[in-house]
């Protein structure tokens, strides 16, 4: 069949490097695409967010299943104006994307479905959700309940931190309509993983976990971003404990969207804090993780393009899926100045020579050019996604880190520690 991946980042460049293995891949198309997608895929210029110029593409070129990357078109309607038209999807319409797209729609519906997730309340008058902060005390966390680009949540750990975050969302409208609206909720204390199921209704299946870097530094430091590395599996995440993450978060929400005749159709991303009396929710997302997959698509030994068809089509059940007995860590190399403002157009060099390191990938993210003649140029803040992989999880860092040694960018940075968690 001929496949169109919608997206532009690392996340896409990983799922179209897996699709293309697949015997049962025809022509496989990227929308937009990026400088190191086009070299697997027919890159096509139409934008994320736009729907019907996706509709029309996907007719056009006779596409068997969309598989749908960022959350954006998710939340907008894509795969509803897809599904509409009879053509097969991975990833879930419109009103079960809310599950990503509002947190107050989130919170409720993990409340009446009795997933464990952090005690919270919504506001939408600032005066009561400072009445509210003042009365829990810090440390406590205010989020906006919309689509803020992962900017939307503030750990306080002090009241006054609260206090600012309440109003920077609801009187400086500093991210627009998403903050107008806001869940403030109870401070968890454990270690963090990303854990994936595909799901089709009420049918689960678990997918893979990994651990992901946030801040922008070594050690843990610097602002939060979409993620500066990853590894996978995650160590913490044992059988044991997968099983209970399937049984008390995956199945229950699953099971609460299909009976709410909103069932989700896609990959379920449960960002879950490991605390002491067991996972605990902290949010969901609708889709998978960046750069999570970069470090998670290396191990899978099954046809990726099978397992995302069977979970479009209602067929989850056929899936059977197997995975290398290998480690894979992936580190994010960034524009300076990430996740703040950075420049455009600097010239990356050295990519062959990372190529041509052993058991490991470049994944490109906000890359342009690299057409004949042409220099690879950095067009974002997350540029690229280097990956390696070996028996362990030090063995994988070796792996990335020497492919990232090979690469001439002044212009980027990244993090030298991904991995120190498993490592330690
Ligand atoms: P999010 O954008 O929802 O992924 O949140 C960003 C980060 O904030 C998460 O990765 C956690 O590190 C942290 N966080 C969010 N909610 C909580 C919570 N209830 N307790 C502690 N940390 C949290
Ligand atoms: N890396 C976290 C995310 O994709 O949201």
């Amino acid at each position: 069949m001929n496949v169109l991946i919608i997206g532009s980042g690392g996340r896409e460049h990983a799922l179209a490097w897996a699709i293309k293995k697949s015997h049962a891949l025809e022509k496989l198309y990227c929308a937009p695409g990026n400088a190191g997608i086009e070299n697997l895929a027919t890159c096509l210029p139409v934008a994320v967010d736009d729907i019907p110029g996706i509709v029309d593409a996907a007719k056009k070129h006779q596409i068997g299943l969309v598989v749908i990357g960022p959350e954006g078109p998710l939340v907008a309607g894509l795969a509803d104006a897809l599904r509409d038209e009879d053509i097969p999807v991975f990833g879930p319409n419109k009103n079960a994307a809310q599950i990503e797209g509002s947190k107050g729609f989130m919170k409720d519906l993990c409340a009446s479905a009795g997933v464990p997730t952090a005690k919270y309340k919504r506001f939408t008058s600032a005066e009561e959700a400072r009445a509210y902060v003042k009365q829990k005390g810090a440390p406590i966390v205010v989020k906006a309940d919309g689509l803020a680009a992962g900017k939307g949540v503030t750990v306080a750990m002090t009241l006054d931190e609260a206090m600012k975050a309440i109003d920077q969302a609801m009187v400086e409208d500093v991210f627009g309509e998403a903050g107008k609206s806001v869940v403030i909720e109870e401070y968890m204390e454990g270690e963090e993983a990303s854990f994936f199921a595909l799901v089709d209704g009420d049918g689960a299946m678990a997918f893979a976990h990994a651990q992901d870097h946030k801040r922008a530094f070594d050690g843990d430091q610097g602002p939060n971003t979409g993620g500066m590395g990853a590894y996978s599996p995650a160590p913490i995440i044992s059988r044991d404990m997968q099983e209970r993450v399937m049984r008390d978060i995956i199945f229950p929400t699953a099971r609460a969207l299909a009976a709410a005749e909103m069932p989700f159709n896609g990959v379920l991303f449960a960002g879950l804090m490991i605390t002491k009396t067991g996972p605990r929710l902290i949010e969901f997302n609708a889709r998978f993780g960046d750069p999570e997959t970069q470090a998670i698509l290396p191990r899978l030994q099954s046809d990726l393009l099978d397992a995302l068809y069977k979970t479009a089509t209602g067929e989850l059940r056929r899936v059977k899926l197997e995975w290398k007995n290998e480690a894979a860590l992936c580190v994010v190399m960034a524009a300076k100045g990430y996740p703040g403002a950075y420049e455009k157009g600097s010239v990356i060099k050295g990519l062959q020579d990372a190529a041509a390191v052993p058991n490991a990938v470049v994944f490109h993210a906000g890359t342009r050019g690299g057409g004949p003649g042409e220099e690879i140029q950095a067009w974002g803040g997350r540029v690229l996604g280097v990956t390696g992989w070996g028996k362990t999880v030090k063995e994988a860092q070796h792996h990335a880190y020497w492919a990232v040694d090979q690469i001439e960018w002044e212009q980027g940075f990244c993090r030298r520690d991904i991995g120190w968690r498993a490592l330690a």
